[in-house]
């Protein structure tokens, strides 16, 4: 039954009668339903209650309508099991107190049986399901070793990204060792999520852009690659979303089926770039959802005319929505989508 899903089966390139849209960090503050169990609840303990965690999960399903629910969890909790000590911090984002600043640090880290660890989060999974009923599929998520690595070691968000630069600079062995230990991590994580009843897995790789294309290659796409070959889909799609990457084409040959584009480029330019062999997914400016709905309409049908005809885009934004995004925009987007891709489709459904 599963496979039927419109979501599911335009990440497998399929033709729909239309396009799917989900959006990143669609269970989140702009939601009131959110901060009202925000208010009760520190950011840590919802992760961990699993009743919590899957209530949050459908909130968007119910409230603006997406094609797909995204498990509420953070991509930092992989650091919190192996022993960092983790804050959300208002207004700050995350804040590791005792951040890794040497191989001393890093093998220090409790590396064994992190999955284990993270069993709330299997829990979660399963809760999450039940409450959708078949509704919408799942999406379980991970972050990239290069972006978990990127906080563990700054301690914090960057804008210069000084520190962990420094490292891969000054201790290039010592930041492989690090990326190595995060991408056996993510995939038994990505694992565990699959066999606990994920529909399909996005990687974040927030700060790919951040490095120079030779860097890329080195510590943040090898490792994309190494956690792509080796997950065991049984059958679900794997999305990737490299924020920031100039050359889409270098991600093209990863074994995964969608690749996630941000507000940046031209989703009509990579299609064209990297030849139909991946799905697209995006991109919307996470900004549009600020302007009137007259301008939310006109940007949304650019992209889905820049898409083209064609099976294989998957909607979403460019990147995560915003907290103060007024709720009725996002459902806007997702009614203008639903509206304005039928006839997109029917021209693909009609060419062949
Ligand atoms: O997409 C979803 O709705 C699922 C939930 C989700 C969260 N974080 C919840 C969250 C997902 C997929 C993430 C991924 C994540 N977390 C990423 C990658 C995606 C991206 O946006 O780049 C990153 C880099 C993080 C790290 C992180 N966690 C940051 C930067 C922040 C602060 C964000 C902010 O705007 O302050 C968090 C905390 C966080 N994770 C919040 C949510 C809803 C806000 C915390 C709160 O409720 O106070």
């Amino acid at each position: 039954m599963n496979k039927d899903f419109l979501f599911l089966r335009a990440c497998r390139g399929e033709q729909t009668e239309r396009t799917p849209i989900w959006i990143m960090r669609q269970a989140g503050r702009y939601l009131p339903e959110y901060r009202a169990i925000r208010e009760k609840t520190d950011f840590m303990t919802l992760c961990k209650t699993p009743e919590l965690a899957s209530e949050v999960t459908v909130q968007p399903i119910d409230i603006i309508g997406t094609d797909a629910a995204i498990l509420f969890s953070d991509i930092l909790v992989i650091p919190e099991a192996m022993g960092m000590d983790l804050e959300i911090v208002e207004s700050k984002g995350p804040i590791f107190d005792k951040p890794l600043r040497s191989a001393a640090d890093i093998d220090k880290l409790d590396t064994e049986n992190v999955v284990e660890r993270l069993e709330y989060v299997m829990q979660a999974i399963k809760m999450t399901k039940e409450k959708l009923a078949g509704r919408v599929p799942l999406i379980g998520f991970s972050g990239a070793p290069w972006t978990l690595a990127t906080y563990m070691v700054e301690g914090k968000g960057s804008k210069s990204f000084e520190i962990i630069k420094s490292l891969i600079y000054r201790e290039p062995a010592t930041a492989h060792k690090l990326l190595q230990i995060l991408a056996d991590s993510v995939v038994e994580y990505l694992n565990a999520k699959i066999r606990a009843g994920a529909d399909a897995v996005q990687i974040f790789d927030t700060w790919a852009g951040n490095l120079t294309p030779s860097d890329f290659e080195e510590f943040s796409l090898r490792y994309l690659k190494y956690i792509c070959d080796r997950i065991e889909t049984h059958g679900v799609p794997v999305i990737v979303f490299a924020k920031g990457v100039g050359n889409m084409n270098s991600l093209a040959d990863l074994k995964c089926d969608v690749l996630g584009v941000d507000w940046t480029k031209d989703i009509g330019a990579v299609k064209a770039e990297i030849g139909g062999r991946k799905v697209l997914q995006g991109n919307l400016d996470p900004c549009v959802l600020f302007a009137p709905k007259e301008r939310i309409r006109i940007e949304t049908e650019k992209i889905l005319r820049a898409f083209s005809t064609g099976s294989g885009h998957v909607f979403n934004l460019g990147h995560g929505i915003l907290p103060k995004t007024p709720v009725e925009n996002a459902k806007y987007l997702v009614d203008c989508v639903k509206e304005l891709s039928i006839k997109q489709n029917e021209q693909t459904i009609g060419q062949s």
